[in-house]
């Protein structure tokens, strides 16, 4: 007894056979897209890109900050940041966002079947659905497209929701897997959840065509299953943040219920600020009010509340006509450009007015016939940015 208690003293005070506290705990493996950023920013080289992580930047490997969310900072500055916010978030915040996915005056807003609340951007709208799932849709199971953005996976798993894969992309055509995903869709139990990428898929850039969506539309509601709308890119694939949610306005056109998370990461440029919105479309409005009582239920212990100063300026930028018609100028061109890759030769038919043409001129300094033809000969690696840009600001919203 007594050498027994000396031992233990004795491997209390010995450094060298303490196993440390901590010493089971293996280093987790890095992330697969923000692991890059690390190696890039211990890499020394004048010469690096970091071509990893999904952020727009400048010439200069800077953040763009729109035009739109600058002057947004000006209006609200001086108010209350300080404040929390309610656990649901800002009102109006979640008010605009929900209208500009699902189409302002859309009759599930109207007649007030969307359960909404504010989410830490992209990633905490998904988190909180994942962990609504978890409790109230018990046993289902999440399909994720193959390949899909890695963070999906992680999410589900760590709200203890079992996935599947469904097929997507088809290495062969460099396009969908329609067929196949046809036949997942119909393979999966009864009243699965599918999460679908609601436009500019991450990381294969296919999307279905709008006759697809109908399609897969269909098939899931023939099966009873319910879509996950991932929803990160509202803006960027089209130009149009209303074409871009085509896909989710199909799936509501057909009577589906649905959830769908809005991630302002991108579009305004706010990735550091965690702006997002989750809402779930229910089928009425006891049922809505009940569902988002949950998800402030799921909110409460996971962070409190949401925060505020992204909110204000995504909220101030879309109430106002002003900063809203700028921030769709700034998100990009609502017109495709496709044309001047598919025609072939020397010169590219563009479209553009004779009015168009001057103001090229007069304003960019750049030349061509006045019937819009571009002679591409004239074009090279140092002048295609002015030439876009200076497209751009004569066509905008007016092809
Ligand atoms: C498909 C998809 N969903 C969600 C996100 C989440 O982004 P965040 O949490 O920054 O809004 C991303 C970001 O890359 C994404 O590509």
């Amino acid at each position: 007894m007594l050498s027994l208690t000396r031992k233990l003293a004795e491997v209390a005070v010995s450094p060298a056979s303490a196993a440390t506290l901590f010493a089971g705990v293996p280093e987790a493996p890095k992330d697969p897209i923000l692991g890059i950023t690390e190696k890039f920013l211990a890499d020394s080289s004048p010469m690096k890109m970091n071509l990893g992580v999904g952020a727009y930047r400048d010439d200069n490997g800077q953040p763009v900050v729109l035009d739109c969310v600058r002057e947004a900072e000006r209006r609200i500055a001086g108010k209350a940041f300080m404040e929390y916010l309610p656990i649901g978030g800002l009102r109006d915040f979640i008010s605009e966002s929900v209208q500009l996915a699902y189409g302002e005056g859309h009759p599930v807003i109207a007649d007030k079947q969307v359960a909404a609340v504010q989410a830490l951007s992209g990633t905490g709208a998904c988190r909180v659905f994942a962990e609504f799932q978890k409790r109230y849709m018990p046993g289902t199971k999440v399909y994720i497209p193959a390949p899909t953005w890695s963070n999906h996976f992680n999410i589900w798993r760590d709200a203890g929701v079992e996935f599947a894969k469904y097929r997507y992309y088809q290495p062969a055509s460099r396009g969908l897997d329609f067929e196949g995903l046809l036949e997942d869709v119909a393979a999966a139990p009864r009243g699965s959840v599918f999460l679908l990428h609601a436009c500019a898929h991450n990381p294969t850039g296919v999307d279905p065509t709008p006759a697809q969506w109908r399609a897969i539309s269909a098939a899931m509601k023939e099966r009873g299953h319910f879509p996950y709308f991932d929803m990160a890119y509202q803006g960027f694939a089209s130009g149009d943040c209303d074409r871009d949610a085509a896909s989710i306005r199909t799936f509501l056109a057909d009577g589906h219920r649905l959830a769908l998370g809005q991630s302002y990461a991108k579009n305004m440029g706010l990735y550091g600020q965690r702006v997002g919105c989750l809402s779930i479309v229910a089928d009425s409005a006891r049922d809505a009010a009940a569902v988002e009582s949950q998800l402030r239920a799921v909110a409460r212990p996971m962070y409190s509340s949401p925060p505020l100063h992204g909110a204000l300026l995504v909220t101030k930028v879309l109430q106002d006509k002003e900063l809203k018609a700028q921030w769709y100028k700034e998100t990009g061109s609502q017109l495709t450009w496709n044309h001047v890759t598919d025609q072939i030769g020397m010169f590219a038919y563009s479209g553009m007015s004779g009015e168009m043409v001057d103001a090229l001129a007069a304003q960019h300094h750049i030349y061509m016939t006045r019937d819009g033809r571009i002679s591409m000969a004239g074009v090279n690696s140092r002048n295609v940015d002015r030439l876009a840009q200076a497209i751009h600001a004569v066509t905008s919203g007016r092809l």
